[in-house]
């Protein structure tokens, strides 16, 4: 059974006091840890005090980047080291915005899985594609050329614990819209493409989120699918009451 996994991504939201205002108003309301497991992508520079805050809660305290690098002259980057010293277990690699905003390559997101396995951070890999791209394949192809080369080298011990996420851009952010049936799919071929490069196995036992316009509304439809094993939210996660009716989507009346 893979255990359900609730993601917040706060992106560049909430100072270290709201966030940890949040963390103290959540922790007491948050699901059994051994059903769903719930997280917080903060800002950097919140993620100790949320630690702190989140005290014996379960909640996952988590990074939404950092640096390939263990340590050095690298101004302005966050290291790996340093966040799994301050509390942190998970680090999100390779977000839509990442790539499209900042650059980010196949190769650097590959580099900072080998670092965060390294560090003993788990990494949380993400994987995206745009509508055209869907539409002139007919599969997601884009997304496997993008999983091929960031996986390579990582072995079969390795690959258990990682966990990927499917975050198509016509689905996330402002103005868009989730369409369960395609997010359902891409996370179904995702999986398909795990048993192609590894095994049936680490394919069953892996997990795969979704990503894209989660909100209090959609998120039971959307947890009910096979191969959706959890979600990454960004706008909806902002708010208090709406975080703790998402991660609480298994107590909602149907
Ligand atoms: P939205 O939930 O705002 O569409 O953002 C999704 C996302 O980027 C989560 O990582």
């Amino acid at each position: 059974m893979r255990k359900p996994f609730i993601v917040a991504n706060w992106k560049m939201h909430k100072t270290v006091q709201e966030s940890v205002d949040f963390v103290k108003a959540i922790k007491d309301h948050l699901p059994d840890p051994d059903k769903v497991e719930v997280g917080i992508a903060g800002q950097a520079f919140a993620l100790y005090s949320m630690h702190e805050a989140a005290a014996k809660s379960g909640l996952r305290i988590i990074a939404q980047n950092a640096a390939p690098q263990l340590s050095g002259p690298f101004t302005g980057e966050i290291s790996m080291r340093g966040l799994s010293q301050a509390g942190v277990s998970h680090v999100m690699l390779g977000h839509i915005e990442r790539r499209r905003l900042f650059n980010e390559t196949n190769e650097a997101v590959h580099q900072k899985v080998e670092t965060a396995i390294m560090t003993g951070l788990t990494p949380i890999i993400c994987t995206d594609e745009t509508m055209v791209q869907r539409e002139m394949n007919g599969e997601i192809h884009y997304v496997l050329k993008q999983l091929q080369s960031v996986l390579h080298g990582v072995s079969l011990d390795q690959i258990r614990d990682i966990i990927i996420s499917y975050e198509p851009s016509w689905a996330v952010g402002v103005g868009q819209r989730a369409n369960t049936a395609l997010a359902e799919e891409g996370c179904r071929q995702i999986r398909r493409m795990i048993a192609d490069i590894y095994t049936y196995e680490i394919a069953d036992k892996i997990r795969i989120l979704y990503g894209g316009s989660v909100n209090p509304k959609n998120i039971q439809e959307i947890m009910s699918k096979p191969d959706i094993d959890g979600v990454l939210i960004g706008r909806a996660s902002l708010d208090v009451d709406n975080f703790l009716a998402m991660v609480n989507y298994q107590q909602q009346t149907k």
